[in-house]
């Protein structure tokens, strides 16, 4: 049995609240002397580098070569929370820092800017969730990762999209009823696998939201043999033409373990990097979106992602006062609250 909000307001971002960032171009020389002085300062001051998939390549081989990691949401909050080192700077979009600095309020974390975003996070505003989840006290409470802390301090559970299959089906196991948020791409295909009772915000991914059904299966007409990777942030009807459906790890794991020579992915364009170091003899293929448009809406590529530049990373370590600026501070007793359902996955992922 499932249920559906039709109360609800669409939760989708406007156009104009999506930032349009050209990427900067480093010629090769000044790309070597900002990836070593930041190698070093990274290795002299014990500080740990945690970044996302879809980052800038550079900055996810700084991340392998300074003994951080390079990963999904879900393995980027373990990591961080693990890791020694008493500061780290999280490469990624802002819910991705507090996570960390959530999980380790001992630890100071930082972020090349406080500006990276995320469509997710700002489709759910945290008074209007609170008025939502008032609403069905009945309801377990269960948010995607990608929110603020604050929506996380109102859950009784965080799941990323490597958990959030697991952990439903077992809510559901309990005759849990249960209340999702925010993305409803993700709720929906949840819904669809466990056939849970949820009942679904509406919140989407500019990035993902983008990626075209229609045109996949023409793709794939080209290339039969092709594997298909969808994340499942995804529409349902791009995540119904997939091979494999799963986080940004998952995506990364297929490619590797699938004897398929070429692949389509529908998934941020950051995530090419890793596929093709990890797997020279394979092709990679864009899956296509509406197209190379005059927005960044459609390039496949978040906009708040592609904030993660060399120069900001480098700024971040460099410049004192910039530094000061892009920690992530959460003030301790919300943090304490949105702890508890962060914990709860990661004890569930554990067990
Ligand atoms: P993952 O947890 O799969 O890395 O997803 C995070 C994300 O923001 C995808 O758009
Ligand atoms: Fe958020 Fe989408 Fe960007 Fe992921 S790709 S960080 S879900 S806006």
């Amino acid at each position: 049995m499932s249920s559906n909000s039709t109360s609800l307001p669409d939760y989708s971002l406007a156009p104009e609240q999506v930032p349009l960032v050209g990427s900067l171009t480093l010629d090769d020389g000044e790309r070597e002397r900002l990836k070593s002085r930041i190698a070093d300062t990274l290795q002299s001051r014990g500080m740990a580098l945690v970044a996302h998939y879809y980052v800038d390549g550079d900055i996810q081989d700084l991340a392998e070569q300074t003994g951080g990691c390079v990963s999904d949401s879900l393995e980027m909050a373990r990591f961080g929370r693990d890791h020694q080192a008493s500061n780290l700077v999280v490469a990624g979009v802002r819910f991705m820092g507090e996570t960390a600095k959530i999980l380790s309020p001992e630890k100071r974390v930082f972020m090349p800017t406080l500006e990276a975003e995320c469509s997710l996070d700002l489709g759910c505003p945290p008074d209007a969730f609170a008025q939502f989840t008032a609403e069905h006290p009945d309801r377990t409470v269960v948010v995607y990762a990608n929110t603020s802390a604050r929506v996380k301090a109102l859950a009784d559970w965080v799941v990323t999209s490597s958990c959030a299959l697991d952990i439903v089906s077992s809510l559901k196991a309990r005759g849990e009823k249960i209340l999702w948020a925010p993305d409803k791409h993700l709720g929906a295909y949840i819904q669809k696998q466990t056939q849970a009772d949820m009942l679904l915000w509406s919140g989407a991914c500019v990035v993902h939201e983008e990626f075209k059904s229609k045109a996949l299966d023409d793709l794939r007409k080209v290339y039969p043999d092709a594997g298909v990777l969808v994340h499942p942030e995804s529409p349902a009807s791009v995540i119904q033409g997939a091979d494999v459906v799963g986080s940004t790890k998952a995506i990364v794991d297929a490619a590797q373990r699938m004897p398929n020579d070429t692949f389509i992915v529908a998934t941020d364009r950051g995530i090419f990097h890793k596929l093709r170091q990890q797997n020279p003899g394979k092709t990679f293929i864009e899956a296509p979106t509406a197209g190379d448009g005059a927005t960044c809406r459609s390039c496949a590529h978040c906009p708040w992602m592609a904030m993660n530049e060399l120069r900001a990373l480098d700024r971040v370590l460099h410049d004192d006062a910039y530094m000061a600026s892009c920690e992530i501070l959460v003030d301790p007793e919300l943090g304490l609250r949105a702890k508890q359902p962060l914990d709860r996955m990661l004890a569930f992922q554990a067990g």
